[in-house]
């Protein structure tokens, strides 16, 4: 099956077709160490779901950026409502990928990292059963002590913060692990939860050509922070009439 064409649109000069090799290096242009990026897709009207899930709004141009992304990182960071909602398996990227990040001095597949506080995960789950890498849970004080040790067994468990697991806290205890390029794909409370504790360097947005309606949520939920923050287009990517951008925090 032929690979989706994805042009570079911006910054100019603008390139056409570009392989992985040139998409991944404009992803990781200008980014620090550590870093925490956060991808998610939207339609034009701001729907980050429809029928309760994102796959409806992804195509094969977003599915080529997701799965780089995940390549380009040392831990793949989501909420348990996504991870729920979505069906996560066991966090691995194919064999071109494994490849890839080998070259690079990483390990084969990224660290999976949930952030819950209910601890609502089954131990049992192809999430911790067939994972290549130990995943990790971030969770409270206040979760359940029996559930907590049940997914020690499966999992590191970390706390990191009372009732909610605090975004600056979260992030200190991946690097503290070597685990500096943070990727975060989502869910939308979990992206609020980031953004009003001023920790996001980026986001990478596809925007699917869909007017969609409803009251799907937008891609971030929860409390506001106390200023907006203000983002640089770092660059935009084209394929067909999907865009997919990528903004960096202004330095
Ligand atoms: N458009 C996209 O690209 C995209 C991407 C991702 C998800 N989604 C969609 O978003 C929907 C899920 O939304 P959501 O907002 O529920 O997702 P979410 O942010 O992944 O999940 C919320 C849950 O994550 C945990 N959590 C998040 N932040 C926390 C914090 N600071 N402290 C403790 N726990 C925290 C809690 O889990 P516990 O309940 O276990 O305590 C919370 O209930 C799904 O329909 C999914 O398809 C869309």
């Amino acid at each position: 099956m032929s690979e989706v064409a994805i042009d570079r649109i911006f910054p100019l000069p603008a390139e056409e077709g570009i392989g992985d090799a040139r998409i991944a290096e404009s992803y990781s242009a200008g980014a620090g160490s550590p870093w925490l990026r956060v991808n998610f897709v939207s339609s034009i009207d701001g729907a980050a779901t429809r029928q309760g899930l994102s796959g409806g709004l992804s195509d094969d141009a977003d599915h080529r950026v997701f799965d780089l992304l995940r390549r380009l990182c040392d831990v793949v960071l989501v909420g348990a409502g996504t991870v729920r909602a979505e069906g996560y398996g066991a966090m691995r990227v194919d064999q071109v990928s494994q490849r890839a990040r080998r070259e690079a001095g990483m390990t084969a597949h990224p660290v999976f990292a949930i952030v819950s506080a209910s601890l609502d995960l089954d131990p049992a789950s192809p999430i911790f059963r067939d994972a290549p890498e130990r995943p990790i849970i971030v969770t409270t004080e206040l979760s359940r002590h029996d559930t907590r040790e049940a997914l020690a067994e499966v999992a590191d468990v970390v706390v990191c913060g009372e009732e909610r697991v605090e975004p600056a806290r979260l992030v200190a205890g991946l690097v503290e692990r070597g685990l500096r390029r943070i990727h975060c794909e989502g869910g939308p409370h979990l992206f609020g939860d980031l953004i009003a504790a001023g920790v996001v360097d980026e986001l990478c947005l596809t925007v699917s050509p869909t007017l969609e309606a409803g009251v799907a949520s937008r891609i971030s939920a929860g409390a506001a922070p106390i200023l907006p923050i203000g983002m640089r287009l770092a660059h935009v990517l084209q394929a067909d009439d999907t865009l997919l951008l990528r903004y960096v925090k202004r330095a």
